[in-house]
Parts: C-alpha cells; structure tokens; sequence
C-alpha cells in the first residue's frame, strides 16, 4: 500500500442541488488541499450528504462544479472518478469472506489475480484484520466489519477517500478507537479526504479543517481551534460546544481593546482590531470562567455580576449555572481536582462575580 494513489486536491465551485422548491446545497466555493481532511459538520438537512454525493458522482449538481486535481468531473460517472467511499451503512457482500469484499473493486478494474492478492494483503493489515482474511462478515464484530469496508474503500488507491457518518452505527468507545484509526491511515496514506458527520468531537478529532454548514451554504470554514474559539457566529458558537453570550455597548477603545459595557452589568474588555462597532454581542467559553463571591449590590470592576442557581458535578468538572440581572442565562466550567470539586464553595442564591480574561472573549455576529 505504499506510496499509493498521488494525493490529489479538490474544488468545489458554486456547487448546487436543488430538488423541486428546495434548494439543498447553495452554491458551495471550497478548495480541499493535497492530502488534507474536511469535516462537513452541521445540523440535519443542511446539505452534508448532498454536497457528499455530488462530489462522488451519485447525485448530478443542478449548478457548480467540481475538481479533482485539476480536472472537472462534473460529468464523469462515479466509477471512473477513483473515489474510495465509506458509509455509515457499509453493506459487505455476506456471502463474501473479507478477502474477497476487498478484492471485489479490483476486479471491477479488471486487474489480475496475481495483483490483487498482495494489495488486499497490505490493505487488511493496514486497518489490522490480517489474521480474518477468510472470515465470513457475519463472524466480525461492527468494529471489525467497519474496518473492512475501510480496507475495501483505500485498496483501490483512491485520489479521493469520502466519508459519510462512517462511525455512526459504533458503540461511542469503538468510535472514539475508528475516529484515531482512521485519521492515522489516511495521513499515513496521504488520502484527500472529506468526512460528513453531525458529531462535533468527531469533526474536531480527525480534521484538518472543519466546515460548518448551515441551510445548503457554508457557515463558517476553519482549523478546528478556530473554530472553537474564534466562531463567526451565534450559531457557530453554540453549534460547536457551549458558550456564554452577552449583549454589550461599546464604551471606549485603547490599546487594541474594546472596552465593553454590559448590558447586563459590568464591564469586560474585548481584543478587537477597531473600534467600528457600538452594539456587539460577546461569546464566551465556560472553562474560561472564574468565580469569586460578590456583595450583595456590589459590581465587579471587570466581570458580570450573577445568581447562581445550581452546581452540577460533572467528574472532570463542575458547572455552575447562573442567571444575570437581564435574565440571561450563564454557565461556567470550574475544573475539578481529584477529591476536591471546585463548585463546592457556591450555592444556589449565591450572588458571584463571573470573570475571564479578555483574550477569551469573542464577538460573534446575532445569527
Ligand atoms: N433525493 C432527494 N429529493 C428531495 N429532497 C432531498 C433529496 N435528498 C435530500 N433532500 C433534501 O435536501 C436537504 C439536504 O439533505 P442532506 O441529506 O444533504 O442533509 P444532511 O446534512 O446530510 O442531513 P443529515 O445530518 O440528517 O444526514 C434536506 O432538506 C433533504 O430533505
Ligand atoms: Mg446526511
């Protein structure tokens, strides 16, 4: 399996698919490096497998285009594009021993019994099922099975790997175990590959970059870590993981910082580039959250004032659940020592100064 398939990059161009009055993708621009793993990640229905299928070759764009290494493929039928394809649902031949389900694409390309054989060796031992080449499917565990539909997906060398919720039918351990594995091989084997999953832990695990996609377009398009910390939006920001948001004016400006006045009380300040905004909306990460106790009527000089009104330990953490004088809710995450949870200082009813640094803070756009 060595040195298989060149890495080959992709390009969507105004990719679009409309069914009847529906439109499911809308016009979708993205250009997928040499050897480099996109998650489609977003909520049901926003186009994921849609967009999936069209660069596989199974569903015809209503508009757009899209480039393997260069070359259009817009109109060349799925099975001369050399795509290697793994769905959630792998459907083996059952009939078929695992030496024979991953051979079967090589003798669809015609290619001689001589060559097929050592390319199905390599390519089980790479996903580490040498020793059940002559299994039936049905003598495999769901792990194992998904596995081989892995093997039968990579032994053609494919210039493109895609992947559909390829884990979703696994137990979340084996899944975690498949999220690592998968990723290992195909940079191992320097595949392009795209993977659609609604799992935000398995986007941010196996990408490279992570698209967000909501109603048929793209949202927001990043490496994982921005992502999660420098989300465009509302919807991002709470989309991936949680986070706290703030309605705020803004009160001055030195020094690189928006100096913010809360609309819920107190004031935080906001590394920002200018000053041209008056309204912002601020997000905030929970783990980026301090509390420390707060007199009754009394502001924080940088920090929202809030009630809390519970305490949830959570194992590695503890969440304090607040409310803010506008009725907002707001949640922190106080990392737990072992033998000491962090929460056990506050109580519901609890008045506290919540307070982060500025470099935790976000302005995210109200959508
Ligand atoms: N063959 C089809 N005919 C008509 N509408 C379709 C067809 N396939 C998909 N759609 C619609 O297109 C939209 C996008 O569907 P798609 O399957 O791409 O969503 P998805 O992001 O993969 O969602 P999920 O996470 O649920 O798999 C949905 O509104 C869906 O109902
Ligand atoms: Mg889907």
């Amino acid at each position: 399996m060595a040195g298989s398939g060149t890495a080959t990059d992709l390009a969507l161009s105004g990719l679009t698919k409309v069914y009847g009055t529906n439109t499911a993708v809308a016009g979708v621009t993205l250009r997928i490096g040499a050897g480099e793993m996109v998650a489609l990640l977003g909520p049901s229905g926003c186009g994921k497998t849609t967009t999936l299928r069209m660069i596989a070759g199974l569903v015809e764009p209503t508009e757009g285009d899209v480039l393997i290494g260069g070359f259009r493929v817009t109109r060349i039928p799925v099975h001369r594009r050399n795509i290697g394809m793994l769905f959630q649902n792998y459907a083996l031949f059952p009939h078929m021993s695992v030496a024979e389900n991953v051979a079967f694409g090589l003798q669809m390309r015609g290619l001689a019994k001589a060559e097929i054989r050592p390319k199905v060796e390599a390519a089980l031992s790479l996903v580490r099922l040498g020793d059940y080449a002559d299994r039936l499917p049905s003598a495999l565990s769901g792990g194992q099975q998904q596995r081989v539909a892995l093997a039968r997906a990579i032994v053609i060398e494919p210039n493109l790997l895609l992947l559909d919720e390829p884990l979703g039918a696994l137990d979340r351990n084996l899944r975690e175990n498949m999220q690592v594995e998968i990723r290992q091989i195909q940079k191992r084997l320097g595949i392009t590959a795209v993977l659609v999953t609604h799992d935000q832990e398995e986007a941010l695990t196996m990408a490279d970059r992570v698209v967000i996609m909501r109603g048929g377009k793209l949202e927001q398009v990043g490496t994982p870590e921005q992502i999660y910390s420098r989300p465009a939006s509302r919807f991002v920001a709470s989309f991936i993981g949680t986070s706290n948001f703030l309605r705020g004016n803004v009160a001055g400006y030195g020094g690189g910082m928006l100096r913010v006045s809360l609309a819920a009380g107190g004031q935080v300040l906001v590394p920002w580039p200018d000053d041209g905004r008056r309204e912002v909306l601020i997000s905030v990460r929970p783990e980026a959250v301090a509390l420390a106790p707060l007199a009754e009527g009394a502001m924080p000089e940088i920090g929202v004032p809030a009630t809390v009104q519970q305490v949830v330990y959570r194992g590695q953490t503890t969440h304090v659940h607040m409310q803010l004088a506008d009725g907002e809710p707001f949640v922190a995450f106080l990392p737990n020592r072992v033998g000491e949870s962090a929460g056990q200082s506050f109580a519901a009813g609890d008045k506290v100064s919540a307070s982060w640094s500025p470099q935790s803070n976000w302005l995210v756009s109200d959508a």
